[in-house]
């Protein structure tokens, strides 16, 4: 894959910084003052602003002007938003944006009613446009995400967790998200269902892949530079790819089912657990697959009609695949 630098890299630049302003309008319209103190330190704790940015970038190649997707743009990063507050409380995690997580900070009770409020405010930006496949999609999505959040729940600690059961929890929990940020984004610049389709598979390959290194670097990162705890999914038992290859792997399959397995690890067991999935090349094998999807993403992209924003489409699958370094 090319390391390019599109020379509409920085013009995107411009227009996040557009949509960053958008976010911070909505974010400081928020009426209660809890709520939107609370959203306000999650936002401005950091973030990668991905969906955003895939909305704007397939607007863009749609020849859109960017004002028309700002909010949409708004309403997908409100709405990732609410799943991070959830997922966080799911999660038990304690650091999120390298920060203390919305509910180790207001509490859980708290937490879970500021997701459910940022959900709503974010659909409620949908009221700019009049099509009405832009609400449905959302909508959908929204569904699928709490679905594929609490089946992988369901399935923690249970070591016989399939790849096929695992591509299905991050299809829905988070790449369709990302599918969804395409294809909105091209729908509200206009183009055809065909081409829709088309940005909805580039968005979903790269969620896939988004999901994957996320997970891998859950089990290899430096935990300061990532802004989250190393080791939560082994923690949580949550079972990912570098775990279900090293389940038929490793040499010492027995002890790492037996780990795996395990509620309330101590350290030195995930660590444990964390070598050995090391140890069996799952890290290098989930890379792999990652790689994969980042791939059939850029066919996709590249499968567009021909415009010159669409080097943005490959240029966020390589920095997906930055990210694994
Ligand atoms: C975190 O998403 C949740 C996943 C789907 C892995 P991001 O990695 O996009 O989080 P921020 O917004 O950059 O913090
Ligand atoms: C995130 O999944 C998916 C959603 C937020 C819906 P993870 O639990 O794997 O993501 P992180 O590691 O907490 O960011
Ligand atoms: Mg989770
Ligand atoms: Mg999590």
């Amino acid at each position: 894959m090319l390391g390019l630098r599109s020379a509409f890299w920085q013009e995107l630049q411009e227009d996040l910084k557009q949509v960053e302003g958008e976010l911070e309008k909505a974010l400081a319209d928020i009426p209660h003052c809890l709520f939107r103190e609370a959203a306000l330190y999650l936002h401005q704790s950091g973030g990668k602003r991905v969906r955003p940015a895939l909305a704007v970038i397939s607007a863009r190649c749609c020849a859109y002007p960017v004002e028309r997707v700002l909010p949409l743009a708004v309403a997908l990063e409100l709405f990732h938003m609410a799943t991070l507050v959830h997922d966080d409380i799911i999660d038990a995690s304690i650091l999120r944006r390298g920060r203390a997580t919305v509910w180790v900070k207001w509490g859980k009770r708290f937490s879970l009613c500021l997701g459910n409020y940022l959900f709503s405010y974010a659909m409620s930006f949908l009221s700019h446009y009049e099509d009405k496949r832009i609400n449905r999609i959302l909508v959908y999505t929204s569904a699928r995400i709490a679905q594929g959040e609490l089946e992988q729940l369901a399935r923690a600690f249970d070591i016989t967790v399939t790849q096929q059961d695992y591509f299905r929890y991050i299809l829905f929990k988070t790449a369709l998200l990302l599918a969804s940020s395409c294809q909105l984004g091209a729908l509200v610049a206009g183009a055809s269902e065909e081409v829709s389709r088309l940005f909805y598979r580039y968005g979903r390959d790269l969620g896939l892949a988004f999901q994957i290194t996320d997970d891998v670097l859950d089990m290899v990162a430096d935990g300061r530079q990532l802004g989250k705890p190393i080791g939560t999914d082994v923690r949580q038992g949550v079972i990912t790819l570098p775990a279900i290859y090293a389940l038929n792997h490793s040499s010492e399959r027995d002890r790492l089912a037996f780990l795996l397995s395990k509620r309330d690890k101590g350290e030195e067991e995930i660590k444990e657990t964390l070598d050995l999935i090391r140890k069996s090349g799952g890290i290098e094998y989930a890379l792999a697959v990652a790689e994969g999807y980042l791939e059939k993403a850029c066919r996709a992209a590249q499968a567009l009609p021909p415009t010159p924003a669409k080097e943005l489409l490959l240029e966020m699958a390589y920095r997906v695949k930055q990210r694994q370094k």
